[in-house]
Protein backbone atom coordinates (compact mmCIF):
# COMPACT_ATOMS: atom_id res chain seq x y z
CA UNK A 1 0.00 0.00 0.00
CA UNK A 2 1.64 3.13 -1.32
CA UNK A 3 2.37 5.79 1.84
CA UNK A 4 -0.20 8.96 1.65
CA UNK A 5 2.20 12.22 1.98
CA UNK A 6 0.99 15.22 2.69
CA UNK A 7 2.82 18.83 1.26
CA UNK A 8 1.91 21.80 2.38
CA UNK A 9 1.91 24.64 -0.01
CA UNK A 10 4.66 27.56 1.35
CA UNK A 11 2.20 29.54 -1.13
CA UNK A 12 0.10 30.49 2.33
CA UNK A 13 3.08 30.71 4.76
CA UNK A 14 4.69 33.58 6.13
CA UNK A 15 7.30 34.46 3.29
CA UNK A 16 8.78 37.06 6.25
CA UNK A 17 9.93 33.80 8.06
CA UNK A 18 9.89 30.93 5.17
CA UNK A 19 12.57 29.00 6.44
CA UNK A 20 11.21 28.49 10.08
CA UNK A 21 8.02 27.96 8.73
CA UNK A 22 8.86 25.15 6.45
CA UNK A 23 11.00 23.79 9.23
CA UNK A 24 7.60 23.80 11.40
CA UNK A 25 5.19 22.40 9.26
CA UNK A 26 7.70 19.47 8.57
CA UNK A 27 8.16 18.81 12.59
CA UNK A 28 4.63 18.60 12.63
CA UNK A 29 4.63 15.31 10.11
CA UNK A 30 4.37 16.88 6.80
CA UNK A 31 6.14 14.79 4.41
CA UNK A 32 7.08 17.51 1.63
CA UNK A 33 7.98 20.85 0.36
CA UNK A 34 4.83 22.08 -2.13
CA UNK A 35 6.69 24.91 -3.70
CA UNK A 36 4.15 27.08 -6.13
CA UNK A 37 6.43 28.93 -8.91
CA UNK A 38 4.05 31.71 -10.54
CA UNK A 39 5.51 33.94 -13.40
CA UNK A 40 2.86 36.38 -14.07
CA UNK A 41 2.59 35.51 -17.43
CA UNK A 42 1.25 31.54 -17.63
CA UNK A 43 -0.93 32.90 -14.51
CA UNK A 44 -1.61 36.20 -13.34
CA UNK A 45 0.38 35.85 -10.09
CA UNK A 46 4.27 35.96 -9.20
CA UNK A 47 5.91 34.38 -6.44
CA UNK A 48 9.50 32.64 -5.99
CA UNK A 49 12.36 30.34 -8.15
CA UNK A 50 14.99 28.27 -7.43
CA UNK A 51 17.19 30.91 -5.61
CA UNK A 52 14.23 30.55 -2.82
CA UNK A 53 14.38 26.60 -3.51
CA UNK A 54 18.64 26.79 -2.49
CA UNK A 55 17.88 28.74 0.08
CA UNK A 56 15.87 26.15 1.60
CA UNK A 57 17.87 23.73 1.54
CA UNK A 58 21.46 25.57 2.88
CA UNK A 59 19.00 26.57 5.61
CA UNK A 60 18.83 22.72 6.52
CA UNK A 61 15.56 21.53 5.06
CA UNK A 62 16.11 17.76 3.65
CA UNK A 63 12.33 16.80 2.98
CA UNK A 64 11.58 16.13 -0.49
CA UNK A 65 10.65 19.74 -2.21
CA UNK A 66 7.80 19.60 -4.88
CA UNK A 67 8.34 22.08 -7.57
CA UNK A 68 5.33 23.24 -9.31
CA UNK A 69 6.03 25.21 -12.49
CA UNK A 70 2.91 27.37 -13.27
CA UNK A 71 5.69 29.40 -16.05
CA UNK A 72 5.86 29.20 -19.99
CA UNK A 73 7.99 28.61 -20.83
CA UNK A 74 9.45 25.88 -19.08
CA UNK A 75 12.70 23.89 -19.69
CA UNK A 76 15.21 27.21 -19.45
CA UNK A 77 14.96 27.00 -15.53
CA UNK A 78 14.83 23.23 -15.25
CA UNK A 79 18.28 22.95 -14.44
CA UNK A 80 18.46 25.81 -12.20
CA UNK A 81 15.42 24.11 -10.11
CA UNK A 82 17.86 21.05 -9.98
CA UNK A 83 20.89 22.99 -8.93
CA UNK A 84 18.09 23.97 -6.43
CA UNK A 85 17.95 20.74 -4.80
CA UNK A 86 14.37 20.44 -6.54
CA UNK A 87 13.28 16.85 -5.95
CA UNK A 88 10.17 16.75 -8.32
CA UNK A 89 9.72 19.36 -11.38
CA UNK A 90 6.07 19.42 -12.22
CA UNK A 91 4.98 21.40 -15.06
CA UNK A 92 1.76 22.17 -17.62
CA UNK A 93 1.64 20.34 -20.97
CA UNK A 94 0.01 23.93 -21.81
CA UNK A 95 3.44 25.53 -21.11
CA UNK A 96 5.99 24.04 -23.66
CA UNK A 97 5.82 22.82 -27.19
CA UNK A 98 7.78 19.36 -26.49
CA UNK A 99 6.15 18.08 -23.67
CA UNK A 100 8.24 14.52 -24.13
CA UNK A 101 11.78 16.67 -24.51
CA UNK A 102 10.81 18.63 -21.12
CA UNK A 103 10.26 15.17 -19.20
CA UNK A 104 13.00 14.42 -20.21
CA UNK A 105 15.23 16.92 -19.49
CA UNK A 106 13.80 16.82 -15.60
CA UNK A 107 15.00 13.37 -15.82
CA UNK A 108 18.64 14.17 -17.35
CA UNK A 109 19.18 16.69 -14.48
CA UNK A 110 18.31 13.92 -12.10
CA UNK A 111 15.11 14.69 -10.56
CA UNK A 112 11.75 13.11 -10.42
CA UNK A 113 9.04 14.55 -13.17
CA UNK A 114 5.65 14.68 -13.18
CA UNK A 115 2.26 16.61 -15.48
CA UNK A 116 0.29 19.07 -14.54
CA UNK A 117 -3.59 18.87 -15.51
CA UNK A 118 -5.75 22.08 -14.97
CA UNK A 119 -9.56 21.18 -14.67
CA UNK A 120 -10.30 21.39 -18.28
CA UNK A 121 -7.07 19.26 -19.69
CA UNK A 122 -8.54 15.64 -20.24
CA UNK A 123 -6.23 12.86 -19.05
CA UNK A 124 -5.29 11.59 -22.65
CA UNK A 125 -2.54 13.93 -22.35
CA UNK A 126 -0.97 11.32 -20.19
CA UNK A 127 -1.41 8.61 -22.95
CA UNK A 128 1.85 8.49 -24.17
CA UNK A 129 4.06 9.84 -21.78
CA UNK A 130 3.53 7.59 -18.44
CA UNK A 131 6.92 5.80 -19.18
CA UNK A 132 8.39 9.41 -18.40
CA UNK A 133 6.42 10.00 -15.55
CA UNK A 134 6.52 9.74 -11.81
CA UNK A 135 3.73 11.99 -10.28
CA UNK A 136 0.66 13.38 -12.28
CA UNK A 137 -0.62 16.54 -10.57
CA UNK A 138 -4.29 17.16 -11.00
CA UNK A 139 -5.30 20.70 -10.01
CA UNK A 140 -8.43 20.62 -8.17
CA UNK A 141 -8.80 24.93 -8.56
CA UNK A 142 -7.54 26.61 -11.76
CA UNK A 143 -3.83 27.37 -11.16
CA UNK A 144 -2.93 30.63 -9.82
CA UNK A 145 -4.25 31.59 -6.25
CA UNK A 146 -4.22 29.76 -2.90
CA UNK A 147 -7.70 29.54 -0.94
CA UNK A 148 -10.13 28.34 -3.52
CA UNK A 149 -12.79 26.29 -3.56
CA UNK A 150 -12.36 22.14 -4.55
CA UNK A 151 -13.60 21.74 -7.70
CA UNK A 152 -16.09 18.68 -7.34
CA UNK A 153 -15.65 17.07 -10.86
CA UNK A 154 -11.77 16.43 -9.81
CA UNK A 155 -13.34 13.06 -7.91
CA UNK A 156 -14.31 11.68 -10.97
CA UNK A 157 -11.03 12.76 -12.38
CA UNK A 158 -8.67 11.45 -9.91
CA UNK A 159 -11.09 7.67 -10.13
CA UNK A 160 -10.01 8.04 -13.85
CA UNK A 161 -6.30 8.79 -13.19
CA UNK A 162 -5.85 6.00 -10.48
CA UNK A 163 -7.38 3.70 -12.56
CA UNK A 164 -5.03 4.62 -15.81
CA UNK A 165 -2.01 3.97 -13.37
CA UNK A 166 -2.92 1.05 -11.81
CA UNK A 167 -3.33 0.17 -15.51
CA UNK A 168 -0.43 1.09 -16.44
CA UNK A 169 1.91 -0.66 -14.15
CA UNK A 170 4.14 2.09 -13.79
CA UNK A 171 4.85 3.63 -10.28
CA UNK A 172 3.14 6.66 -10.48
CA UNK A 173 1.89 9.07 -7.55
CA UNK A 174 -1.13 10.85 -7.81
CA UNK A 175 -1.31 14.54 -6.64
CA UNK A 176 -3.91 16.61 -6.00
CA UNK A 177 -3.95 20.51 -5.43
CA UNK A 178 -6.67 22.99 -4.49
CA UNK A 179 -9.02 23.39 -2.12
CA UNK A 180 -7.89 20.71 0.24
CA UNK A 181 -8.98 20.87 3.56
CA UNK A 182 -9.23 18.75 6.87
CA UNK A 183 -12.98 18.30 6.11
CA UNK A 184 -12.75 17.05 2.17
CA UNK A 185 -8.97 15.43 2.16
CA UNK A 186 -10.75 11.29 3.30
CA UNK A 187 -12.89 11.72 -0.06
CA UNK A 188 -10.09 12.78 -2.19
CA UNK A 189 -7.81 9.98 -0.44
CA UNK A 190 -10.87 7.50 -1.40
CA UNK A 191 -11.06 8.73 -5.49
CA UNK A 192 -7.68 7.54 -5.71
CA UNK A 193 -5.06 11.01 -5.02
CA UNK A 194 -2.01 9.56 -2.25
CA UNK A 195 -0.47 13.14 -2.45
CA UNK A 196 -1.97 15.84 -1.15
CA UNK A 197 -0.99 19.40 -1.55
CA UNK A 198 -2.88 22.00 1.07
CA UNK A 199 -1.90 25.86 1.29
CA UNK A 200 -4.45 27.78 3.08
CA UNK A 201 -5.53 25.47 5.33
CA UNK A 202 -2.32 24.32 7.16
CA UNK A 203 -0.60 27.54 7.19
CA UNK A 204 -3.56 29.50 7.13
CA UNK A 205 -3.77 28.10 11.01
CA UNK A 206 -4.14 31.03 13.67
CA UNK A 207 -0.58 31.61 15.36
CA UNK A 208 -0.86 29.64 18.75
CA UNK A 209 1.97 30.27 21.45
CA UNK A 210 3.63 26.92 20.97
CA UNK A 211 6.59 26.30 18.65
CA UNK A 212 4.71 23.26 16.80
CA UNK A 213 1.53 25.72 15.68
CA UNK A 214 1.05 23.20 12.39
CA UNK A 215 0.53 19.67 14.79
CA UNK A 216 -3.36 19.49 15.14
CA UNK A 217 -4.42 20.25 11.70
CA UNK A 218 -2.02 17.94 9.99
CA UNK A 219 -2.81 15.06 12.67
CA UNK A 220 -6.33 15.99 11.74
CA UNK A 221 -5.26 15.43 8.02
CA UNK A 222 -3.56 12.45 8.91
CA UNK A 223 -6.30 10.65 10.88
CA UNK A 224 -9.09 11.78 7.94
CA UNK A 225 -6.61 10.05 5.59
CA UNK A 226 -6.61 6.61 7.96
CA UNK A 227 -10.46 6.06 7.97
C1 LIG B 1 -2.56 27.09 -6.93
C2 LIG B 1 -1.42 26.34 -6.27
C3 LIG B 1 -1.75 25.59 -5.03
C4 LIG B 1 -2.27 26.41 -3.91
C5 LIG B 1 -3.18 25.57 -3.08
O1 LIG B 1 -2.14 27.57 -8.17
O2 LIG B 1 -0.87 25.39 -7.17
O3 LIG B 1 -0.66 24.81 -4.60
O4 LIG B 1 -1.28 26.95 -3.13
O5 LIG B 1 -3.71 26.37 -2.13
P1 LIG B 1 -4.94 25.99 -1.23
O6 LIG B 1 -4.59 24.74 -0.51
O7 LIG B 1 -5.09 27.17 -0.35
O8 LIG B 1 -6.10 25.78 -2.17
ZN1 LIG C 1 0.66 23.85 -6.55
Amino acid sequence: MRKNLIAPSILSADFACLGEEVKNVLASGADMVHFDVMDNHYVPNLTFGPLVCSALREYGVIAPIDVHLMIEPVDRIIPDFAKAGATYITFHPEATKHVDRTLQLIKSEGCKSGLVLNPSTPLTQLQYVLDKIDMILLMSVNPGFGGQSFLPSTLDKLADARKLIDESGHDIRLEIDGGVKVENIGEICRAGADTFVAGSAIFGQPKEQDENRYDSVITKMRNALII
